[in-house]
């Protein structure tokens, strides 16, 4: 999981692309750059609206409320303005869009855009209960929506990750922008450093042998921009200018019991997928994974729930003037 691009490889495996100088041991940007641009993501679109939105809706309370510590980190230095025009890549369930209209004020605006209706079914209730008029959502491959250059700060929290041809999706965010725009995304560090989200697949790994090659996945996946020299090519590749890396660490809340903590990580992320993939013999063993799971997940119980450590980086860069 840790090793740099390989997850991109796998969400590109679909595509006639082994065989290609750099598919296996080569470059991210080298993948990247050949995928059919025409045709960016639809299989993890799809994976995102089937299989993944009905878990991330029930387990909204931990990706939105248990990863509000990392944001708290993070929000009050993203260099958003009064007034600003900002678009939200990736927006989820809309937590982040709705913050930062409250940022832009009255004079500013701000669009959610995500490919999953589902989150934004809610991202629209919560924005109505919240009485702001100046936050809107759409539909969409941020990948090859067609933006005009109309925002000043465009901002992605843990949603570039999952683009199917990253340098195609971060050229594409670039054309949202105005010239001089900023350009903030938020992507997570190496599993290493995650251990809320690479620790329980060590566990399921014990009893589950690793997801396929023909494993249906989200896209490239969470630690695919965990390499700051790769995410520079690609930033440099997709025409921005003057990218800036910082790492930001902070505990995260991943569950508010073990069991809540624990189901959680058999039903998404890295040990989900192990999970998942590995269908009836996931089933035969649940009893002996769920035990072992909840042993491990034990020690980071705390009076506030399940706390576990994690690391991202917080990369800004510039469309030129
Ligand atoms: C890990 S979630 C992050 C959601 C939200 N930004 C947050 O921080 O809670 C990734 C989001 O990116 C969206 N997404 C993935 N690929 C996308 C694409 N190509 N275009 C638009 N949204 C995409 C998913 O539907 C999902 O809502």
């Amino acid at each position: 999981m840790g090793q740099p691009g390989r997850l991109c490889y796998r969400g590109n495996r679909h595509r006639a692309l082994p065989g290609m100088p750099g598919y296996w041991e080569g470059t991210i940007m080298s993948v990247a750059n050949a995928v059919d641009p025409t045709d960016p993501g639809r299989e993890f679109v799809d994976f995102w609206n089937e299989i993944l939105a009905p878990k991330f809706i029930r387990f909204k309370h931990i990706l939105v409320d248990g990863l509000t510590h990392h944001s708290a980190a993070i929000f009050p230095t993203l260099p958003v303005r009064q007034g600003d025009k900002v678009l939200d890549v990736g927006c989820g369930f809309g937590d982040t869009a709705i913050q930062l209209a409250r940022r832009v004020g009255a004079d500013g605006s701000v669009v959610g855009i995500d490919c999953c209706e589902a989150f934004l079914d809610i991202a629209r209730q919560d924005s109505a209960a919240s009485g702001l008029s100046n936050v809107t959502f759409i539909e969409g491959d941020a990948q090859s929506y067609s933006f005009g250059p109309d925002y000043d700060f465009v901002f992605s929290r843990f949603g570039t990750m999952f683009f199917e041809n990253p340098v195609w999706g971060l050229r594409n965010m670039r054309t949202a922008m105005r010239p001089g725009g900023l350009m903030t995304m938020i992507v997570w560090r190496t599993a290493d450093d995650n251990p809320w989200l690479g620790m329980a697949k060590q566990v399921v790994l014990d009893f589950l042998p690793p997801p396929g090659d023909e494993a249906r996945t989200c896209g490239p996946g969470p630690f695919s921009m965990a390499s700051q020299e790769a995410v520079t090519g690609m930033l440099k590749s997709a025409g921005y200018v003057d990218p800036q890396f910082k790492r930001v660490d902070a505990p995260v809340l991943v569950g508010e019991t073990v069991e809540d903590s624990m189901q959680f990580q058999l039903a998404l992320g890295p040990a989900g997928e192990v999970f998942r993939e590995a269908g009836d013999l996931a089933e035969q063993r649940r009893e002996e994974i769920e035990a072992a799971l909840s042993e491990a997940i034990a020690p980071f119980l705390t009076d506030e729930g399940v706390v576990m450590d994690s690391s991202s980086w917080v990369i800004t860069a510039s469309n030129p003037a």
